[in-house]
């Protein structure tokens, strides 16, 4: 029986993917920074391993056939977690022959000048450069994160929204998302596989509005260039490639899970 060790295990993607993988009779293994929880199901292994250190990193991949590498961090130290901690996973899973690595991008990475998109496109450089059989998937931003942003804005009742509302996202459920992204589990493409887009392309303006009706919130949403500096927003370079939608595959709609769908 094969054991998939899921890196990132414990974050929003990871967590569909545990899901989703749990009830089937295989073992998984989530490779975490952090202990193992009390109420850890029987069929699931629980691997301590920093991938910016390069602690536990091969008794985590010891024993495992296939890795989804879900791992990543976002906030701050992305160089040596998703490039170098990334070249000693793919280090150890060559050494324990591993049958696939399949990697986990974003879509747009190589058109958009966002510095965590830079590393995210040297961490593909990596995973292509490797001996193993791979694939990498790339994702467009979750309907959570597009959550993510909205949310801090709205913490004060009433105040106007203010945002770049002609920014574009095709957003997808992650739980869609990881349900797609595991039908490529077991053939590795050895290159990129088709992108995973959500079912539609929208303005963050009508987003925001859909949110808000869903909430039944009336305050009025202002279009800004420079939103409200509480929330993180990435260089006016950036968001005017969001704007162009370079973060978008129309041609590769997935799920039918909507924005809509999502808030309400
Ligand atoms: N969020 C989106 O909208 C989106 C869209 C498309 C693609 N993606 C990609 O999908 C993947 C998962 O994203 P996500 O939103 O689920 O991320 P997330 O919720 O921020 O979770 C990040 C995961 O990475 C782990 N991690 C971070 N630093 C680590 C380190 N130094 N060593 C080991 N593990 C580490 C964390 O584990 P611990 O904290 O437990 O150690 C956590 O499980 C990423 O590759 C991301 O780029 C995300």
């Amino acid at each position: 029986m094969s054991t998939i060790l899921i890196t990132g295990g414990t974050g929003t993607f990871g967590r569909d993917l545990t899901a989703l993988l749990q009830p089937t009779a295989r073992t998984l293994r989530i490779m975490s920074r952090k202990p193992a929880p009390p109420d850890l199901p029987a069929n699931i292994e629980w691997a301590v391993a920093n991938l910016a250190t390069g602690t536990g990193i091969d008794d985590a991949v010891r024993g495992a056939d296939i890795i989804i590498n879900a791992a990543s961090d976002s906030g701050g130290n992305t160089h040596q977690a998703d490039v170098v901690g990334l070249q000693s996973l793919l280090n150890a899973a060559q050494s324990h022959k591993i049958s696939h690595f399949l990697h986990i991008s974003i879509v747009g990475i190589d058109q958009m000048p966002f510095g965590y998109y830079r590393h995210k496109l040297d961490a593909e450089a990596v995973v292509s450069a490797s001996v193993l059989p791979y694939s990498i998937a790339r994702i467009t931003q979750f309907h959570s994160l597009v959550l993510n942003i909205l949310e801090p804005s709205l913490k004060i009742p009433g105040a106007p929204l203010r945002i770049p509302t002609d920014i574009q996202f095709q957003s997808i459920d992650s739980r869609e998302a990881a349900a797609q992204t595991l039908t490529y589990l077991h053939t590795p493409a050895n290159g990129r596989l088709p992108d995973i887009g959500g079912p539609e392309v929208l303005m963050l303006g009508e987003m925001a509005q859909t949110l808000l009706d869903a909430r039944g919130d009336s305050r009025p949403i202002e279009h800004t260039l420079t939103p409200d500096p509480k929330v993180f927003w990435p260089s006016p370079e950036a968001i005017e490639a969001y704007r162009r939608g370079l973060n978008t595959t129309p041609d590769h709609c997935c799920g039918s899970i909507t924005w809509r769908d999502f808030v309400t």
